[in-house]
C-alpha cells in the first residue's frame, strides 16, 4: 500500500459529537484530544512520519470566551503530558502558529516540549495553534523583508518559491501528502494553503472523537488508490509505475 509520508488534519465536530451525546462542548474537545494522542500511535506503526493537527486557529478567538479558556487551558495540560508521550513514542513536536498572541506559561511549554522532543526519531508531530495560513505566509515574507533589510539575503536577491518555503512556520518539513477534515465541512480554513498546492484532499462525515483508528485505514486506503500526477498525463504515470 501506498501510505502517505505526511497527514495533516482539520479535526472538526468536538462540538456537535458532545452534542450528539447530550454532553457540553467541552467534553467534546477533551475527548477530541485524546483522539489526537491514539491517532498519533497508529500513524507511525501505519508508516506515517508526519502528522500535522489544526488544533486553534487564528479565527477560534471569536468562540465564546469561556470555551477558548477551555481550549487553552485544555492545551496547557496537553503541552505538559505530551512530554511523556513523547518520550514512550519518541516522537518530534513542533507548534507551528503565531505563538507570541499565547500566554507566557504555554509559550514556555512548547518551547520545553520542542527543545525536549526535537532530536527525537519517531513521528513529526505538528500542533498547529494560534494558526492561519495567511497569517503564516505574511510572516514568512516580513521575515524576509527584515533579512534583506539586515543584509542577510542580499537586497537585489529575487524572492523565490524556497525561500518562501525556508521562512514558513512549516520549514525543513515536507508538503503534506493527504489532507484529512472530518466532520463534513469541505474547505481548507485558512489551512496550511501553501503546503497544500498538490495535496490529495479526503472528506468524511465522521465527528473528530469518532474518527477511529479504522476510520484512518480507510483514508489511507482511499490516498492509496489514487494517482498522483503532479501535472504529468495519466500514460506516463502509468508508464513510470510499471518501470518502478
Ligand atoms: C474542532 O471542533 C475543535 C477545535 C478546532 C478546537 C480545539 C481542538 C482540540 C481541543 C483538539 C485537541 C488538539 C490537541 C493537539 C490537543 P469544533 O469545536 O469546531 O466542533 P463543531 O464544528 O462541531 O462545533
Amino acid at each position: 500500500m501506498n501510505v502517505p509520508n505526511h497527514i495533516a488534519i482539520i479535526l472538526d465536530g468536538n462540538g456537535r459529537w458532545a452534542k450528539s451525546k447530550g454532553m457540553p462542548r467541552t467534553y467534546g474537545h477533551t475527548m477530541g484530544a485524546k483522539n489526537v494522542e491514539t491517532i498519533c500511535r497508529e500513524a507511525w506503526n501505519m508508516g506515517i512520519h508526519y502528522l500535522t493537527v489544526y488544533a486553534f486557529s487564528t479565527e477560534n478567538w471569536s468562540r465564546p470566551s469561556d470555551e477558548v479558556s477551555a481550549i487553552m487551558n485544555l492545551l496547557r495540560n496537553y503541552l505538559k503530558t505530551c512530554q511523556k508521550t513523547a518520550k514512550q513514542n519518541h516522537m518530534c513536536v513542533r507548534v507551528i502558529g503565531d505563538k507570541s498572541a499565547l500566554a507566557p506559561d504555554i509559550q514556555q511549554s512548547i518551547a520545553d516540549l520542542e527543545e525536549y522532543t526535537k532530536d527525537f526519531d519517531g513521528l513529526h508531530f505538528q500542533i498547529a495553534l494560534n494558526y492561519g495560513s495567511r497569517d503564516e505566509i505574511t510572516r514568512a515574507v516580513n521575515k524576509i523583508l527584515a533579512e534583506k533589510a539586515e543584509g542577510k539575503i542580499p537586497a537585489d536577491a529575487p524572492v523565490t518559491e524556497e525561500m518562501i518555503s525556508e521562512h514558513l512556520d512549516t520549514a525543513g518539513i515536507p508538503d503534506p501528502d493527504l489532507l484529512i477534515r472530518t466532520s463534513g465541512e469541505v474547505r481548507l480554513s485558512n489551512y496550511l494553503l501553501w503546503q497544500c498546492a498538490y495535496t490529495e484532499f479526503y472528506f468524511t462525515d465522521i465527528h473528530w472523537p469518532a474518527f477511529s483508528v479504522d476510520e484512518l485505514k480507510k483514508a489511507v486506503e482511499n490516498y492509496s488508490g489514487r494517482s498522483r500526477r503532479f501535472g504529468k498525463t495519466g500514460e506516463q504515470v502509468e508508464s513510470e509505475e510499471k518501470n518502478v
